[in-house]
């Protein structure tokens, strides 16, 4: 069975974190969560759950940020996936400067030190330039940075298909198949008024 660490941190955007708890336990993937402080509150805020009720629904095991000997806290322990979703500036900052100072920094930098994914879907606008930094730090320490930023070129009617379109990009860095949002074939396009246009000004 796969397996992956999922934090959910203090960025807004706790729902994206939640929707992907759901497709991975759909998926069937073996799930330890973590949540922040400030993660728990967003968590209630915008959703309107504890950690324990998240963990509870998805049949996931809740790991307590503050505790350092935890499962995923150690190299030795496998899992495919690292998720950091919502990944707050601070996170992001600490992970970037080595600091691992609780069980989500923790465990992120057991992905980066044993070479394994790791995902961070940060929101926050507009970025100043230490986060753009620490970002592109990151990422070329082959960290995937994945921002909570949907498109729209699928026409979305709700709330559910926005975090939709950006959970299913996460489905997609870890090879789990969904139906979360519709990939775009390209051929199939029909522009309703700037397909006669001559769009030159
Ligand atoms: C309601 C609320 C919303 C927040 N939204 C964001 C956000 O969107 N992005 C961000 O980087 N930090 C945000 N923060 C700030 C982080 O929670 C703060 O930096 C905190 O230290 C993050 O700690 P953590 O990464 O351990 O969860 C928010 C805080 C609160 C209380």
């Amino acid at each position: 069975m796969p397996s992956a660490v999922v934090a959910i941190s203090g960025a807004s955007g706790a729902r994206y974190g939640v929707r992907l708890l759901e497709a991975l336990r759909d998926a069937d993937w073996s799930i330890n969560l973590i949540v922040s402080r400030e993660g728990a509150i967003n968590l209630d805020l915008e959703c309107g759950i504890t950690p324990q009720e998240l963990a509870a629904q998805n049949g996931v095991i809740l790991e307590d940020n503050e505790n350092l000997a935890a499962k995923s806290a150690s190299g030795s322990a496998k899992f495919d996936g690292y998720i950091i979703c919502p990944a707050s500036g601070t996170t992001v900052g600490k992970l970037a400067s080595g600091i691992t100072d609780n069980l989500i920094t923790r465990s992120g930098m057991v992905a980066l030190k044993e070479q394994r994914k790791l995902i961070l879907v940060p929101r926050e606008t507009p970025y100043a330039t230490v986060q753009l930094e620490n970002m592109a730090k990151l990422s070329g320490y082959g960290v995937v940075i994945l921002p909570a930023n949907p498109g729209y070129y699928n026409n979305p009617e709700s709330i559910e298909d926005l975090v939709d379109f950006v959970v299913a990009r996460i489905l997609d860095q870890l090879d789990v198949e969904h139906n979360l949002s519709q990939r775009w074939s390209g051929g199939e396009v029909t522009l309703a008024k700037s397909a006669d246009t001559d769009l030159t000004l």
